[in-house]
């Protein structure tokens, strides 16, 4: 029995290793297709399920996309980054050659039930679908084609500057958004701890990348413990000062490693 249980540790050791060893080696490229929306400005993309709000003025820009249920994973793939390109061999009228656009995941494409999943309810499961915003579609896709089978795979996302918080909610609700995160782009755990408490304590993931903590932090300094998607831990100590208040914004300078 001993043995057994010596054999699962091991197996699932070397799954562990070799589940770090692809995200390290960068992921293999997968088969979705991907179709636009929000409009030649991308103005109809802003706000979006992970919460990011104005995605100009975070930085986000026009390189984003909505995921379908199979890629969105109730939110925990807000902020993760993919590089596509448009699959040529299986599509030679709308695609352009030669080209590949990386965009962020900022965003749900829901399910449509009464539409054939072949024949427009492309993000119903288990389809894996990008509904990108219009300008990044159109770097790989031609317009007329309106949708491009595509092969995609994660990649570390590149940000400038480091992690930034804003603390939204109420007394005893503060829900904190995480932006610009840099390498995996997805954030796995979150812990606060105010400047007059020793202990962290546990975040549950409320909306995206909206995090909720049902502490009463009025008046403190916060510190925020971040852990990304692949196991790196980042401490942004006093990140918050003892005079924030609810709506308000602040960056870090620490950043996960690519
Ligand atoms: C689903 O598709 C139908 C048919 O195109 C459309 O009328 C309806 O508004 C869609 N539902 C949602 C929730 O988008
Ligand atoms: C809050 O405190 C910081 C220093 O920690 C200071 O720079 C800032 O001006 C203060 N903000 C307000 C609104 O008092």
């Amino acid at each position: 029995m001993l043995a057994g249980a010596y054999a699962r540790a091991a197996l699932l050791l070397a799954l562990g290793f070799f589940a770090l060893a692809a995200v390290a080696s960068g992921q293999e490229w997968l088969r979705a297709h991907a179709t636009f929306y929000g409009g030649p400005d991308a103005s109809g993309t802003m706000g979006g399920a992970c919460g990011y709000g104005n995605l100009y003025a975070q930085g986000y820009g026009t390189r984003t996309a909505a995921l379908s249920t199979a890629l969105f994973n109730d939110g925990a793939s807000c902020g993760q980054c993919y590089k596509l390109v448009c699959d040529r061999k299986t599509d030679r009228t709308w695609c352009k050659p030669g080209v590949s656009v990386t965009v962020t995941a900022t965003n749900f494409c829901p399910p449509n039930w009464s539409i054939p999943s072949d024949r427009g309810g492309w993000c119903n499961p288990p389809r894996p679908h990008f509904d990108m915003a219009q300008p990044a579609w159109e770097k790989i896709g031609i317009y007329r084609g309106g949708i491009i089978p595509v092969i995609y795979r994660r990649v570390s996302c590149a940000k400038k500057g480091g992690l930034r918080f804003a603390v939204n909610g109420h007394d005893y609700f503060n829900l904190v958004l995480v932006t610009n995160v840099a390498g995996p782009g997805s954030v796995r755990a979150m812990d606060v701890k105010g400047s007059r408490s020793p202990d962290w304590m546990h975040m549950a993931r409320n909306w995206g990348a909206n995090w909720h903590s049902l502490t009463y932090l009025n008046g403190q300094g916060l510190s925020f413990r971040v852990t990304a998607t692949d196991g790196q831990t980042i401490v942004c100590a006093n990140v918050v000062p003892p005079n924030w208040s609810f709506g308000q914004s602040f960056a870090s300078n620490l950043q996960f490693k690519l």
